[in-house]
């Protein structure tokens, strides 16, 4: 700890007498945030598909600099990867984990089984009928098994299934539910372990604060286990507000969740400066609400009690992760640069928000560096 505290020191002394400006770039950075996390935690990003085709080299650079883990925003997703029957497209997932290993980033696989962003033809036959039990059981195991041993050996885990919790505790009736019944949750499991026993497996939900929504995890994990599937990992996506979730309900799932002899990751963070149209979305990318001035307010830039806000915020969440690093193997930004995340477009689409570390002229704000202060002074 003193030896690190030492040497920001003497890189803050020496990156001064250089003539040290807030406009620096990635590689003049004090202190990367993966150097001061490394005793503890994987740091990761989100990246998006515009930067895995290259078309954001300065992001990228962040990236390589700053984190030790990615995760793919969007192009793992069935819709993209799979989007017809026996039809994989592996263009950018084959780019975005070559990414990963030229740069010796830690790779998430997200997601092989979501209600989301998955495409109609999974569920239906040619006449456009819903399928049976037995047909949608056998293309999850296609589409698990074909995906994850392509990437065998170089993804170290998959969030097998994404979001199955509803907020009051009870699984939710997505099509995999309605059609196969709870057991399609047991299946992906198994079938993903089959497929490449050495990678880990996790759950990844939103929300998971909610007291209600942590006992249903809770109650779906310890019977998985029962039934012999291991769960290395549950993911806390950990989409924030400036004042929801309260974070003594947040370490309490922590705590609840690691009770289970899982890991912790956070798998999704960004803290939202918006106002949000309902304290209860979550994540729940299907619900949009429409656009409207009132609900844009910092189309210029941030107010200082709104930055002093957002970064206590941070602070005190980094604060929790580094009380828990014991169990916290991953914390992952969803994105770099406020630039592209998914929080000026939803749930209201054409906003501006400010979730992320990293600005909309790729400079770290000045967050940054009170966190990686915070981390390396305990
Ligand atoms: C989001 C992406 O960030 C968006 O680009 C996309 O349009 C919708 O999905 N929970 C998840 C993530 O597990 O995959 C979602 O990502 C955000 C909520």
């Amino acid at each position: 700890m003193k030896r690190g505290v030492l040497l920001y020191f003497f890189m803050v002394l020496w990156i001064s007498l250089c003539g040290y400006n807030h406009t620096i770039v990635a590689q003049e950075r004090a202190m990367s945030l993966k150097d001061a996390f490394r005793e503890k935690f994987l740091i990761g990003t989100a990246i998006n598909s515009y930067q895995i085709m290259g078309k954001d080299p300065v992001t990228m650079a962040i990236v390589k600099n700053e984190f030790n883990a990615i995760v793919a925003e969007n192009c793992m997703k069935s819709e993209n990867i799979h989007p017809v029957e026996g039809v994989f497209d592996f263009s950018l997932s084959d780019r975005f984990v070559q990414f990963g290993q030229d740069n010796n980033l830690v790779i998430t696989g997200h997601t092989l089984i979501w209600h989301s962003q998955t495409p109609s033809w999974f569920f239906v036959d040619r006449e456009g009928k819903q399928v049976s039990k037995e047909v949608l059981i056998a293309r999850m195991k296609n589409h698990i098994q074909t995906i994850m041993k392509r990437y065998k050996g170089k993804i170290k885990g998959w969030d097998v299934v994404n979001e199955v919790i509803n907020d009051d505790g009870s699984y939710r009736k997505s099509k995999f539910y309605k059609i196969i019944g709870e057991e399609y949750i047991k299946l992906a499991y198994e079938f993903a372990r089959e497929a490449d026993p050495k990678a880990e497996l996790y759950y990844n939900d939103y929300s998971t604060a909610i007291p209600e929504k942590r006992a249903g995890i809770v109650a779906m994990i310890k019977k998985l286990q029962q039934q012999g599937v291991t769960i290395d990992a549950i993911g806390m996506q950990t989409h924030l507000g400036l004042k929801t979730p309260d974070i003594a309900a947040f370490e309490n799932s922590l705590k609840a969740f690691s009770q289970l002899g899982c890991k912790i990751m956070i798998t999704e963070m960004d803290i939202s400066v918006l106002p949000f149209p309902d304290e209860n979305l979550g994540a729940e990318i299907a619900k949009n609400y429409e656009y409207k001035q009132q609900m844009n307010p910092y189309q210029e830039s941030l107010p200082e009690d709104v930055i002093a806000s957002f970064e206590q915020r941070y602070l005190d969440f980094f604060k929790l992760f580094n009380t828990y690093q014991e169990d916290i193997t991953r914390v992952t930004l969803w994105g770099v640069t406020d630039a592209y995340s998914w929080k000026n477009n939803w749930p209201i689409l054409g906003r501006k928000d400010y979730p992320l570390l990293f600005n909309r002229n790729n400079e770290p704000k000045p967050i940054v560096d009170k966190i990686i202060k915070q981390s390396i002074s305990e």
